[in-house]
């Protein structure tokens, strides 16, 4: 019995396993959403370089602006330079590089921004110590009440931290985490509070073998995040436990942007060392927004 029994949840399990194939998963948002906005990076604008032998053009400036320079900590460089990110065959690529770790951080702030949804993107991540590629989302309460993080409230429906530091299977951990002032709705008192969940792929694959689907859905009730067909991160902002109740961040006051990077370095991850392979890319096939 007990070998019947061991041998039907192996059965199970290596079903399970290997049934997943995301190479062939097909995002659907539900029948109540439906799209509202989306970049699929095709080539559009001037040619800006030749990249691989292939034309390479600049992201889409109506959606993104690049944020320069030492931003968050960490050793990275973010440059508006089109070798650090470039669209090429209906993709966008963002790519860090050894030499003065230089990177790209896509920000849609003041040119995308929305007030509830699911926003999803599918991306192949970059691997190794060091890296900290990130897909999240950030409240923009600027110009109406002049409130800044984290009382504008974080949503990171994306980030890894490549290599070792924290064991030997980070590049096969999706984190999911949200931010906010638990203090209070102003920006004193003020207490940075975050909630955090990571995933592993059912299979060992590291996140760099396959282009995953990253969404979040944030109703004005609850922020979900996931990885293709699994929820790995639910959590109710009606009332939060130890928290300033009810939360602005997420009431939908203000809407929130975009952003897409690959950090370097930090307390994190860590520093890159000599068993990280450069230059390492995030190749994001398309980004969409879609709303009830
Ligand atoms: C996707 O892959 C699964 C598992 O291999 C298979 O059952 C399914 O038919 C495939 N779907 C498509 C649309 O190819
Ligand atoms: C960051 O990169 C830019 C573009 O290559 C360069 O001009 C700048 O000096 C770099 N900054 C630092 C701190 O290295
Ligand atoms: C995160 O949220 C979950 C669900 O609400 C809760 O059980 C958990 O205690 C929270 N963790 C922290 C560190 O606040
Ligand atoms: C929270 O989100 C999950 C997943 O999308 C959903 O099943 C659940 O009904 C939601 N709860 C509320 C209160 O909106
Ligand atoms: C929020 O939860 C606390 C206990 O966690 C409870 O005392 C309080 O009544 C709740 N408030 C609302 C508005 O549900
Ligand atoms: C979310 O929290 C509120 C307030 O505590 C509660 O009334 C509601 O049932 C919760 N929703 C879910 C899906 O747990
Ligand atoms: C905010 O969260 C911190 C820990 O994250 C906790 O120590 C503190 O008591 C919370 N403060 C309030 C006002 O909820
Ligand atoms: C890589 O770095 C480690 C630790 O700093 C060192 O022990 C090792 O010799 C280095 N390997 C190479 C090939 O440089």
């Amino acid at each position: 019995m007990f070998r019947l029994i061991n041998l039907i949840l192996f059965v199970f399990l290596f079903a399970n396993v290997f049934s997943w194939n995301p190479s062939n998963y097909s995002y659907d948002p539900g029948s109540n959403y439906h799209l509202v906005w989306q970049d699929d990076f095709e080539n559009v604008g001037p040619v800006k370089a030749t990249i691989n032998g292939a034309p390479a053009y600049a992201p889409n400036p109506s959606n993104w602006i690049l944020k320069t320079g030492n931003i968050n900590g960490g050793l990275q460089n973010y440059t508006d330079s089109i070798e650090n990110a470039y669209i090429q065959n209906d993709q966008l690529t963002i790519v860090a590089y050894k030499e003065g770790y230089t990177s790209a951080m896509l920000s849609s702030v003041y040119l995308q921004q929305f007030t509830f949804g699911k926003f999803a993107a599918k991306i192949r991540l970059p691997y190794g110590q060091g890296l900290w590629p990130a897909w999240w989302l950030v409240g923009n309460a600027w110009d109406k009440y002049k409130l800044y993080w984290p009382t504008v409230g974080e949503i990171d429906i994306l980030e890894m931290i490549g290599g070792r530091q924290w064991g030997n299977s980070n590049d096969k951990i999706a984190y999911g985490a949200i931010h906010w002032n638990n203090a209070s709705n102003s920006m004193t008192p003020l207490n940075h509070a975050q909630n955090q969940t990571k995933w592993q792929t059912p299979d060992g694959s590291l996140l760099h073998d396959n282009s995953l689907v990253y969404w979040t859905e944030w109703t004005p009730k609850n922020i979900s995040i996931g990885v293709n067909e699994f929820t790995y991160f639910q959590f109710n902002t009606t009332n939060i436990s130890g928290s300033i109740n009810p939360v602005d961040a997420w009431s939908g006051k203000w809407p929130f942007y975009m952003i897409l990077n690959i950090a370097i370095g930090g307390s994190w991850p860590g520093s890159p060392d000599n068993t990280t392979v450069w230059p390492q890319k995030m190749i994001v096939d398309w980004v969409r927004v879609y709303q009830q």
